[in-house]
């Protein structure tokens, strides 16, 4: 093989930035070299994400703004990687003259030698098998030359949820947990090596339990109470790994919010006061059409009492929009949960019929303009929701774990506990990147805040659970 240099191009959501960055080091460790310039690549792998209709158009389309770069040099190489390899696998090696490898999510870690076969002779291959029996879930390594902040670690992959219109329940296969001595394990790794900040990823990632306990777990019906371990887990990270400045997970499953899991949430200093908890939408029957298992009454009960105990938490979600059936009452409640929750901020989707799912018999009746139409809305809601709160913390002083300088503009920038971008004028001399900073906020901005720091944070709170309140989380 002549060439040694690779690109990885992402498509689509957290979970495929985090694989991204585990091709990366997988063809790292065999001694291929980074680049961020496609044209002098060797390999071109591109990521994919199969959630919704326009990542396959969007993989065609750069597919073929890639042909005279392959055209041009005699041993390159395109691998699709993701959810349309897992999708789609051999077949995409049909639909394109142009991809050399086609490998599944499962299967990173055989890259290398795929490449090696093919740069031997071999013909176009596809690998996509899941690790069903014996999964595999690769360490993230942090960049401590590049002064990383914030890092993923995989608790879960896959998901049995079946949501009528979702595709990852084929794309990533069943749910297969990672060992809770693993996981903090890494979780410690990364923070000794100076990450502040880790997220725990996994399709519905507060389902989680010890894997030790899956087959016991699995008996239980699965419309039952959740059994989900995942609060010890998080109590776990937080007496384990003291360095750490603060604990995210995505994505959660509502029905999964537990009592636990919102106690977790009043104990844990370490859990920040935002938590993105999608709800699909405000109508019970189309929840109900949706296999979501849960009600926007249900919904309502749980964020309410997580606020109780976790005042000032803010909430964000993912909607979609002309689901079939999907009446104008029914869009008109979604609204209505969108205002109860008090939103602030919402990744908002049209419906597209996706292969191998349910909801295919459904139909896709809701037209086009319509569902423009409500998407419009939802936004305008969701934005202005969104821009009240930011003004609303103006004068407030917030926390903000710094993890970018931008030397244009000479300003720092990092996330309020809260999630909100903020970016913070430092004193001079100061060079606040990966700690925790008070800072007061001078400005709202459409989508972030300016700030001026005013000094370093306190050390973490140990918080103690507040008074638990009546009629909590079902
Ligand atoms: N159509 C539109 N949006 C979808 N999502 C998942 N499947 C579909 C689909 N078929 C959205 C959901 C999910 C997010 C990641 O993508 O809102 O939470
Ligand atoms: Fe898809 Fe539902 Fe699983 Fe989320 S919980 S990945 S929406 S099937």
């Amino acid at each position: 093989m002549s060439g040694r240099r690779f690109i990885v191009q992402t498509m689509g959501c957290q979970m495929n930035v985090h694989d991204s960055r585990r091709l990366e080091e997988v063809l790292g460790g065999e001694g291929w070299e980074r680049t961020d310039d496609a044209a002098l690549a060797d390999v071109v792998v591109v990521n994919t994400c199969s959630i919704r209709e326009k990542s396959e158009h969007k993989l065609m389309s750069l597919l073929g703004t890639l042909r005279p770069w392959k055209t041009q040099h005699r041993d390159a190489r395109i691998v699709v990687a993701g959810c349309v390899a897992q999708q789609e696998g051999e077949a995409l090696l049909r639909r394109s003259d142009l991809v050399d490898v086609v490998i599944g999510p499962d299967n990173i870690p055989e890259l290398p030698a795929l490449l090696r076969e093919v740069a031997g002779g071999a013909p176009p291959l596809a690998r996509t098998v899941f690790d069903m029996d014996d999964p595999r879930f690769l360490v993230a390594r942090p960049r401590t030359a590049e002064r990383e902040t914030s890092a993923f670690v995989t608790v879960m992959k896959g998901c049995d949820e079946r949501c009528t219109y979702c595709i990852v329940p084929t794309t990533r296969g069943a749910e297969r947990y990672r060992p809770e001595d693993e996981i903090v394990a890494e979780v410690a790794g990364l923070a000794a090596g100076g990450v502040r900040e880790v997220t725990l990823l996994g399709q519905t990632v507060n389902s989680w339990y010890d894997p030790a306990r899956q087959a016991e777990v699995k008996l239980r019906s699965k419309v039952a109470p959740s059994r989900s371990e995942f609060p010890g887990l998080l109590r776990r990270i937080a007496r384990e790994v003291p360095e750490l400045a603060r604990l995210r997970y995505t994505s959660p499953h509502p029905r999964h919010l537990t009592p636990d899991l919102i106690d977790a949430h009043a104990e844990l200093g370490l859990l920040p006061a935002h938590l993105h908890l999608p709800v699909q939408s405000g109508s019970d029957v189309v929840l109900k059409r949706m296999s979501r298992r849960y009600t926007a009454a249900d919904y309502l009960v749980r964020v309410r009492a997580l606020q109780a105990r976790r005042p000032g938490l803010t909430l964000s979600t993912d909607i979609i929009v002309g689901f079939p059936g999907e009446t104008d009452a029914d869009f008109e409640a979604t609204l209505e949960l969108v205002r109860a929750a008090g939103f602030v901020q919402a990744f908002c989707f049209k419906y597209s019929p996706r292969p191998h799912t349910a909801a295919l018999r459904l139909g896709d009746d809701v037209d086009e303009t319509t569902k423009d139409a409500r998407l419009q809305r939802l936004f305008a809601v969701v934005e202005a929701q969104g821009r009240a709160h930011l003004e609303g913390l103006v004068g407030d002083e917030v926390e903000v774990l710094v993890e970018s300088f931008d030397a244009k503009t000479g300003r720092y920038s990092g996330r309020s506990e809260r999630n909100e971008i903020v970016h913070v004028e430092v004193p001079v001399g100061e060079d606040p990147r990966g700690r925790l900073v008070r800072a007061e906020v001078l400005e709202a901005y459409k989508h972030s805040l300016r700030g001026r720091m005013e000094g370093a944070a306190p050390p973490r709170p140990m918080r103690r659970g507040l008074p638990v309140v009546a009629g909590g989380a079902a």
